[in-house]
């Protein structure tokens, strides 16, 4: 029984036949998710042994062992690869059979670098005569490929794996698939932070957008601005993300190639700034005197100016990926025409009363430190709402208008000639009853009128999870596999995953790899999975 929205109750209607018969071979529904641009399977196995089986680098390949992206890597697909063996389950069972070896070339030697914009996620995957061989120009892509070998590898009942003759020729859509965690409304530990970096690469995300801080917390420990996390953390131990929790967020990351992109947001949604910086909020007043409340940073001061230029001088330095978020969203003007010296500021500049003028020229500002910073600027579509003057490198992310105004703004954005990243049909933080899944799966983000040189400017998407509802006991299951459904729409080719119904059964046998790999990802409708999760 279940209880319908109307209140109603009722029986849970199996809307197709389709799904029985599903679950009775889920074990063999061989599926890569997201599915890969080509894909050639046949009927010929082969069986793996986990003690004749290893990794190894080609002769022609620029990377060779010591390659710490790719030795790492072997490591954690070994384990993936055969679950039972490595927890401790498989038979120790000596064999006859013949090694199989999975033979790993890159064209280039890149070991020791960070992801970036522009990184080749390119791979070539070859499973023949009793070996497999991967191709692909960077580490980066050679680890996309190790995840597709690792889904492809199956169980029988008897724990034995297999492998069937495959290939594949893949490379993402977009190069830009991100997800956002919010860590400011909750905190959020920094194991449960690796732990999602780890499912993101099962889906082939590759940029972690971190929204450090906003109005609630500023678990950001400074090195320069220290009082920030101090004062401004909901605890200035227990819940701040110090140097060295950052440094092994952006390691993990590298590791399986997911760019860290920091969010620092500002002017509004900065509440929390203001306990640890005296004088960067503006002073709200009623009447003719100050209220005691406090409004978005103070445009009008230079030392607003100087604060941030050291901050985001620190944060260039802390985090690699030459991008960062500067925010800009929803800023509340009441604040800013209250105050006398910010009206004031604005005679002098020549804004008259318009405020939107006030806060372009404050994003402008903060835009050329960053760009004196060498680092390429993402901020909100607000900013280009009002903006005249942004730098063309600059990164417009859409987040409103759903259901069906963000292509306008796709539209307008991208004639413009700026380039875009789209969050809002991603709003993943939103939950409804039935299989939301599908709106996820079903947006086209290049469905909207425009040249085919404007849809080249369409960077890629984004999945945000705002945390005012969301901390550790709810982030996976809310997180996984819904996130999942945009991963493929970022990924694959959209004429080959256009249907609902026939990604179904590979998302659902996707999910109970992610269960079998520990990470809760909640059930997408009736079924079951070989291994069930133990609720330990
Ligand atoms: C893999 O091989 C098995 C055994 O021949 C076959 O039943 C199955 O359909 C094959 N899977 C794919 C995706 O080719
Ligand atoms: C990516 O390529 C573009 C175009 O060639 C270049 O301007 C940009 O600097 C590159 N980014 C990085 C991080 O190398
Ligand atoms: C993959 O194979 C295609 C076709 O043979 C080739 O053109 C391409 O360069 C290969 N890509 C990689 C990354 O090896
Ligand atoms: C930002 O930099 C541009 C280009 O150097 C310059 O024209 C503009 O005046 C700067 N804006 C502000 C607010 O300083
Ligand atoms: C930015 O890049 C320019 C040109 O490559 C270089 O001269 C300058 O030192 C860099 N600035 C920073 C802060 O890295
Ligand atoms: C694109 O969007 C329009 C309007 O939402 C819709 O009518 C049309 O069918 C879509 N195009 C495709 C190819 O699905
Ligand atoms: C998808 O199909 C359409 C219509 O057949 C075609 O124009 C387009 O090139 C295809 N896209 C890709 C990425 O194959």
């Amino acid at each position: 029984m279940y209880v319908d929205r109307s209140g109603r109750c009722g029986r849970p209607i199996l809307n197709s036949l389709v799904l029985i018969i599903l679950q009775v071979g889920l074990h063999t529904v061989e599926g890569v998710w997201p599915l890969p641009q080509s894909f050639i399977s046949s009927p010929e196995q082969y069986r793996l042994n986990p003690q004749a089986f290893y990794f190894g680098y080609g002769r022609q390949s620029a990377a060779q062992p010591g390659c710490t992206v790719l030795d790492t890597a072997f490591k954690r697909y070994f384990s993936l690869i055969f679950p039972d063996f490595s927890s401790g389950y498989g038979a120790l069972r000596f064999s006859a059979d013949k090694p199989f070896g999975v033979e790993i070339s890159v064209d280039r030697d890149d070991c020791e670098d960070y992801p970036n914009e522009n990184s080749s996620e390119r791979y070539n995957l070859t499973v023949s005569n009793g070996r497999a061989s991967l191709n692909a120009e960077t580490v980066w892509g050679a680890l996309r490929g190790l995840e597709t070998l690792s889904q492809l590898v199956y169980q029988d009942d008897y724990g034995s794996s297999y492998v069937n003759k495959t290939e594949i020729e893949d490379f993402p859509r977009f190069q830009f698939r991100a997800i956002l965690l919010d860590t400011s409304r909750h905190y959020l530990p920094v194991q449960t932070i690796l732990k999602t970096l780890d499912a993101m690469a099962y889906s082939k995300f590759n940029v972690f957008h971190w929204h450090i801080v906003d109005d609630p917390s500023f678990p950001y420990q400074s090195r320069t601005f220290p009082d920030l996390s101090s004062k401004g953390a909901f605890h200035p131990m227990t819940h701040t993300y110090t140097q060295s929790d950052v440094r092994r967020v952006i390691s993990h990351g590298r590791l399986r190639g997911i760019r860290i992109l920091p969010e620092f947001d500002s002017p509004g949604h900065t509440k929390s700034w203001g306990k640890g910086q005296p004088d960067l909020l503006t002073p709200c007043y009623k009447g003719s005197t100050p209220s005691g409340t406090f409004g978005p940073v103070n445009p009008a001061l230079p030392s607003t100016y100087e604060f941030m230029t050291s901050l985001f001088k620190e944060i260039s330095s802390v985090f690699p990926d030459s991008y960062i978020h500067l925010g800009g969203d929803e800023v509340d003007f009441t604040c800013w025409r209250s105050n006398p010296d910010v009206r004031k500021f604005m005679q002098n500049m020549g804004f008259g009363s318009d405020f939107t003028k006030l806060e372009a020229y404050y994003m402008e500002n903060i835009v050329n430190i960053t760009s004196s910073l060498n680092k390429t600027s993402i901020v909100w579509q607000d900013v280009f709402d009002y903006h005249e003057r942004i730098p063309k490198d600059t990164v417009l992310h859409i987040w409103k208008g759903v259901p069906a105004k963000y292509q306008e703004e796709l539209s307008r954005i991208t004639k413009a000639g700026m380039r875009v990243l789209l969050a809002a049909p991603w709003y993943i933080n939103h939950i409804s009853y039935g299989q939301d899944w599908h709106n996820y799966y079903t947006v086209q983000p290049l469905n909207f009128s425009g040249t085919e040189e404007q849809k080249k400017l369409v960077i890629g998407g984004e999945v945000c999870m705002w945390g005012e509802y969301v901390d550790a006991t709810n982030l996976t299951p809310r997180l996984w596999p819904r996130a999942s459904a945009a991963a493929e729409r970022l990924w694959s080719n959209e004429n080959q995953t256009f249907n609902v119904n026939k990604a179904f059964p590979r998302l659902q046998d996707f999910r109970c790899k992610l269960l079998r790999r520990g990470i809760q990802a909640e059930p997408l409708f009736v079924g079951h999975c070989k291994h069930e999760y133990q609720g330990i």
